[in-house]
Order: C-alpha cells, then sequence, then structure tokens
C-alpha cells in the first residue's frame, strides 16, 4: 500500500490484513513518492492507495514548498493538488513499470480531489447534487489543474466546471460572488476550496440586503488564514470579502446551500462508505453547525432513528450514493457526504471523498471499514478469502470503543490549530472544548 505508514490509516489497515489471516502488505511511503526517491511493488501485488494526509513534511513536499506551513495555516492548496497529482503518476508508474495492479484509478482520485470536476461528474450523470452558482466570469476564469507529466493528464476536465473562482479573479472575487448570488437570487450559499477537505476554506455564507454573515473554520489572521477547530460567524463583509479574496487563488468551488434536515436539536447529514458498489457503514454527523466535520464538534447520530425518520425516502438517498460511487468505477471505495433536507423528501451529496473509509471502531455486517474492504476484494476474486469476524449482527454498531462507546474518533487534520487539541481526539471532547457559541434559531439549517 503508498500511505503515511505511522498515520492510524495504515496501522488500521494493517490491523485488519493480520485479521484476516493475510500477509502484511508493503508499505510505500508518501514521503517517498513525493519527494521523488526510488521505491518499488512486489510484482503480481496489488497496490492500495491511501491518504497522504496528516503529515506535514508530506504535505510541504507535494506543495514543493521551501518550510513547512505554519500550524493550521491554510496554503497552497492548489501547488499541493499538483503536486499530488504528480505523485500518483509516479505511483502509476511504477505499478506499470513492476507489473503491480493499482486497486485504485489515480484519475479518479484526482476528480476527487477536485470538488468543481467531481460535481461535474456527479452533475452530468444525474447525481443529486446542489446546483452551483451560475457565474460566466468565472467559468472563464477556471485554470485547469492540468498535468502532462509520464504521459497521463490525471487534471483532465470533462467539460467546464462551473461555480470555480481562480486566482486571476481574486481582487473581484467577493464583488463577482454577491452580483452572481443577486443575479440568480439565491441568499444562501456554500463557498469551498475546491482542492479542500475537513471544512478547510469551507464558508456558510447568507447575504439579505446590505448585510452577510459567513460561518466557517477559517480564522481571518493579520498573517493569513487559518484553519481553525472553533466554528465562528463572521458578520463585517469586510472580513467575508478578505477571507474569500484571499482563498480565491486557491480555487473556489460555489454551491446553493442545501438546507439541511433537524434531529435532536442538531442539524444532521451522513457519510456514507460505498464499498464496491454498495451503501456499507454509514454515520450521521449532527452538528450545531452547518458544517458537520466530526473534528468541528459534530457527534455522532443515531442512525437507526434517522433511518426511521427518512422511512421511505431513504432508499432513493442510497440509490443516489450508489449511483454517485457509480460515477468513479476505478475506486473500491468511496465516502459520500449526504444531506436530507426538511422532511426527508429532498437529498442531495455534498462531495465524494476518496479516502472516505476512516471510521474506526464502525462495524457493518459484523466488519469495521478495512475488513469489509477486504472482504469485497476477496469476492471480486482479487485476493484471498479473509476469514469471517466471529462478530457478526447483520446490523451496523460500534464497537465499544474505551469507556466512550458512543464516541467515533474524529480526525483533527493536522493543519487544524486548535487551542491545546492538536492530534486526533474524540468527537465528544472537541464538541465540548471547541462548541461555538453560534446555533441555529430553527432545527436544522434552513
Ligand atoms: N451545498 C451545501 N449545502 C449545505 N451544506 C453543505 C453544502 N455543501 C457542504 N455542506 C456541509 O459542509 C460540510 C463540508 O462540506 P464538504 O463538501 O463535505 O467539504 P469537506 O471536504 O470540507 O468535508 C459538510 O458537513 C456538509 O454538511
Ligand atoms: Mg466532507
Amino acid at each position: 500500500m503508498v500511505g503515511n505508514p505511522d498515520n492510524r490509516r495504515v496501522r488500521l489497515f494493517l490491523d485488519a490484513v493480520r485479521a484476516a489471516g493475510l500477509p502484511a502488505p508493503h508499505v510505500v511511503p508518501w514521503h517517498t513518492v513525493a519527494a521523488g526517491a526510488p521505491f518499488g511493488f512486489p510484482a503480481g501485488s496489488l497496490v492500495r492507495i491511501d491518504s497522504p494526509g496528516e503529515d506535514p513534511e508530506v504535505d510541504r513536499l507535494l506543495r514543493g514548498a521551501a518550510e513547512p506551513a505554519r500550524h493550521g495555516e491554510i496554503i497552497g492548496l492548489r501547488s499541493w493538488y499538483h503536486g499530488f497529482n504528480r505523485a500518483l503518476a509516479r505511483v502509476a508508474d511504477t505499478a506499470a513499470r513492476d507489473g503491480a495492479t493499482l486497486l485504485h484509478d489515480p484519475a479518479e482520485i484526482a476528480v476527487l480531489f477536485d470538488k468543481s470536476r467531481c460535481h461535474a461528474r456527479l452533475s452530468a450523470a444525474g447525481v443529486a447534487v446542489p446546483p452551483v452558482l451560475p457565474v460566466q466570469e468565472f467559468d472563464t476564469a477556471v485554470e485547469l489543474d492540468v498535468r502532462q507529466a509520464a504521459g497521463q493528464e490525471f487534471g483532465r476536465v470533462e467539460g467546464r466546471p462551473r461555480g470555480s473562482v481562480a486566482g486571476p479573479h481574486a481582487a473581484g472575487a467577493w464583488a463577482a460572488l454577491r452580483a452572481a448570488m443577486r443575479d440568480v437570487g439565491w441568499h444562501r450559499v456554500f463557498v469551498k476550496t475546491r482542492h479542500g477537505s475537513s471544512s478547510s476554506g469551507v464558508l456558510a455564507v447568507q447575504v439579505a440586503g446590505a448585510r452577510c454573515q459567513a460561518v466557517t473554520s477559517v480564522e481571518l489572521a493579520a498573517d493569513g488564514l487559518f484553519n481553525s477547530l472553533r466554528v465562528r460567524t463572521y458578520t463585517a463583509e469586510r472580513d467575508v470579502a478578505a477571507i474569500v479574496e484571499r482563498l480565491a487563488p486557491e480555487g473556489l468551488h460555489v454551491e446553493r446551500w442545501f438546507p439541511k434536515v433537524g434531529f435532536g436539536g442538531r442539524t444532521i447529514d451522513l457519510r456514507v462508505l460505498v464499498i464496491g458498489g454498495r451503501p456499507a457503514h454509514t454515520v450521521v454527523r449532527a452538528s450545531r453547525h452547518p458544517m458537520t466535520n466530526l473534528h468541528l464538534g459534530g457527534v455522532r447520530g443515531d442512525l437507526a432513528a434517522v433511518r426511521a425518520a427518512a422511512g421511505p425516502h431513504w432508499s432513493a438517498a442510497m440509490d443516489s450514493c450508489a449511483a454517485a460511487a457509480a460515477c468513479f468505477p476505478g475506486s473500491p471505495h468511496v465516502g459520500v457526504d449526504l444531506m436530507f433536507g426538511p422532511g426527508w423528501r429532498r437529498h442531495a451529496i455534498a462531495e465524494v471523498n476518496a479516502f472516505g473509509d476512516l471510521l474506526p471502531n464502525l462495524l457493518h455486517d459484523g466488519r469495521d471499514a478495512y475488513a469489509a474492504q477486504l472482504a469485497a476484494l476477496a469476492l471480486a476474486g482479487a485476493a484471498p478469502q479473509p476469514a469471517a469476524p466471529p462478530c457478526s449482527g447483520g446490523a451496523q454498531r460500534l464497537a465499544a470503543a474505551g469507556s466512550a462507546g458512543d464516541t467515533i474518533t474524529a480526525c483533527a487534520p493536522h493543519h487544524v490549530r486548535c487551542g491545546h487539541i492538536t492530534g486526533g481526539v474524540t468527537a465528544a471532547a472537541m464538541d465540548s472544548a471547541n462548541r461555538s457559541a453560534v446555533a441555529p434559531g430553527r432545527e436544522g439549517d434552513r
């Protein structure tokens, strides 16, 4: 596998491999790939690609920067994306040279790390997604993330992604955004960095006449933008404009705000891990903020209760998750962020993640996310059949994790700055330590 060897993603996958009685995989560090150092794969091997995230040195190498980013700083997302594409190309070339088979199509990973292209692909396939802000000037400003090294174009764009703001228009980005919102009559949008994850550079923006408000985990500092664990609300237009214009050179993706259903006094959405085309491990993420990411204080909600509340609408939403995954047939698993609207009748997909499978201690049909992937691989005839785990109950449940069987361990990206909490912490711990004073006036984020 290719991964960051010290990261728990790799540890948990190796644990699952061991538990299945399979031989320990050879791990190629992303650091080696990103540094341009030589590496190889055993002939005939299957290669799993895992996240390069949560490693400041790998991040520095992928950005091609001289210095690591300052703690929490939002910097060089576009450079990172180019570097990641180059690293993926090295992995693909090496696999071809050594006669190894990639389990993931790197070109699909490249699309999944570009929210505009991912959205365009889902939309073209008729998958329910929030509409993007139709801004002609933004379309023409798109600088395509094309790389052609190694004879491969991982950055190729299908169609023209709309709703993307690129560098040249950065200075006027906020004004253009407001004008475009006015033109189409939208008062609420989600502004996202194209290559961001974990809510990095995501703003939930509302305008009303001359007033505006942005809810975000972005901290606007004199010396830059930083990810914070504290979700805050900016109400001064100059602050919102400053954030948008500083983010714009990294590429922005702007969508209409899809009102999310409220449940138990919180706004919810779901992370649905689709393995081998079938929706499997599912987590309800419940938050007091419009962003439900667990490291921002989101907590796990009651899946059975949500499913019951969704009633007849549940299966259509699962079909959408499967349809979203089907847009990425070369990806053995994807993590789909699914939103239900108030009343459950409508749903939309916020994004699809290439590495959305870090769901520690969550069982589905008695298997955790990694064991389930190994089983799916075996069924596909690509790997030896792993032994079935002893605890198979059909229903999804959490394995007791220490004293808090009800907590999912949230993954705080290394680039989040958060006062005292810097590593992976439990969602519950984050919730109490970092709860924002901002609370929605009504249930959900209508
Ligand atoms: N169009 C939208 N309308 C309402 N909420 C959204 C929308 N897009 C994203 N969100 C919320 O914002 C959060 C982060 O957005 P997402 O697209 O998943 O990016 P990230 O890669 O940062 O996780 C999610 O929790 C999701 O619920
Ligand atoms: Mg997400």
